[in-house]
């Protein structure tokens, strides 16, 4: 069975994405540095899918290391690349911290690989569009000037991708463009593991369930929204892995597209902030303790996705709903609170 490097694979949506390759037939190999995950996620995986997968930690900046990983491991037919910093506010701060860590592990993935026949997944986002000029979103909207270093990593990486394919013909790219990924595993043995206070929503409004937090506040009531609260389009973790293992489908038939392409992630419908605190308190049946307090600096007003063209060239389309989405996330923070990870 063919053997896909998951780079970040005991991440969020690294985890998540493994399991689904192995339900799909792969052989899924991790490497990860464990910056910002836990060694337990791989019991946690061997707990779903009945095997260790094989894991390699190391820092994937290390250039020597990539290059001896690529050399001992020919089997290899095709990478997800998840590893990388994600938090916003952070690279505001340290804009050097996220350029090293972002860029040198891609290009050291990028200069092993020369002259092999790859195929290459990148985790890539929906804050490459900004504040979208009409909605639904689809891919070719433009790319508007990144609102943090973090988000400008996701854009330059897209451009190193595509000018990478145009030069070389052994690189076969898809870049993903997420929405908001939220939920859980179904068995509630992996889900989202934040350092910290969360900075995103789904994991400030199950830990405030739990106790964890007194209460959330809803970043702005006032914008031109139905109830006057921003609007995404959240997406089941597992849907979103499920999308990696289309990807990587479609990247080993040949995609008639070409060496490089882009595809949204999402479920094509926006919730407000307030529907998701409903749509939450309805799965969980629990009353969430929250206020709607001011805007947050940088935040979109609203956007979602057109996935026109996910549905029909990628060949996958979500499959749940904004209640699956919020009952798969109570029931994982519910599990932490009994088996505490990390
Ligand atoms: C954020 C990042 C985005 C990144 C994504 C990764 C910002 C401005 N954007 O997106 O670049 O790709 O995470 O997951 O940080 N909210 C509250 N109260 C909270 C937390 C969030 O009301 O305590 C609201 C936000 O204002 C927003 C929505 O919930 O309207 C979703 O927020 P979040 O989960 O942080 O995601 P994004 O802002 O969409």
């Amino acid at each position: 069975m063919s053997k896909i490097l998951v780079t970040g694979g005991t991440g969020y949506i690294g985890s998540h994405t493994v399991v689904e390759l192995h339900n799909a037939g792969y052989t899924p190999v991790i490497i990860d540095n464990l910056s910002n995950s836990n060694i337990q996620i791989l019991d946690q995986i061997e707990k779903i899918i009945g095997i260790r997968p094989e894991f390699h930690q190391f820092d994937l900046c290390n250039e020597a290391k990539v290059k001896a990983f690529v050399q001992e491991n020919p089997a290899i037919s095709g990478i997800i690349h998840f590893a990388a910093s994600k938090a916003v506010g952070e690279s505001v701060e340290k804009p050097l911290k996220y350029y090293h860590n972002n860029f040198f592990s891609l290009i050291n993935l990028l200069n092993a690989y020369q002259g092999k026949n790859i195929n290459f997944v990148f985790s890539s986002s929906c804050t490459v569009y900004g504040e979208p000029d009409s909605l639904p979103v689809t891919e070719s909207a433009p790319v508007k000037k990144a609102a943090s270093p973090y988000g400008n990593t996701k854009q330059i990486a897209e451009e190193i991708l595509e000018e990478t394919a145009g030069a070389y013909n052994n690189y076969n790219f898809i870049a993903l463009r997420y929405f908001n990924p939220v939920g859980a595993h179904a068995s509630a043995l992996i889900g989202e593991l934040p350092i910290g206070v969360p900075q995103n929503l789904l994991p400030f409004i199950t830990q405030t369930a739990i106790g964890k937090r007194e209460k959330l506040t809803v970043f702005g009531g006032d914008y031109d929204t139905p109830d006057g609260s921003c609007i995404r389009d959240y997406i089941h973790v597992v849907d979103l892995a499920k999308a990696h293992v289309a990807a990587i489908r479609l990247l080993e038939k040949g995609n008639p597209n070409g060496g490089y392409d882009v595809f949204n992630v999402g479920t094509g419908n926006g919730y407000s902030v307030l529907e998701a605190i409903a749509a939450f308190e309805k799965a969980s049946g629990q009353k969430l303790n929250y206020v709607v307090g001011p805007r947050r600096e940088g935040d979109i007003i609203q956007v979602w996705g057109d996935v026109t063209k996910s549905s029909e060239q990628l060949g996958w389309r979500a499959e749940l709903g904004i209640d699956e989405m919020m009952a798969s996330a109570w029931a994982w923070e519910k599990y932490l609170k009994e088996n505490p990870i990390g």
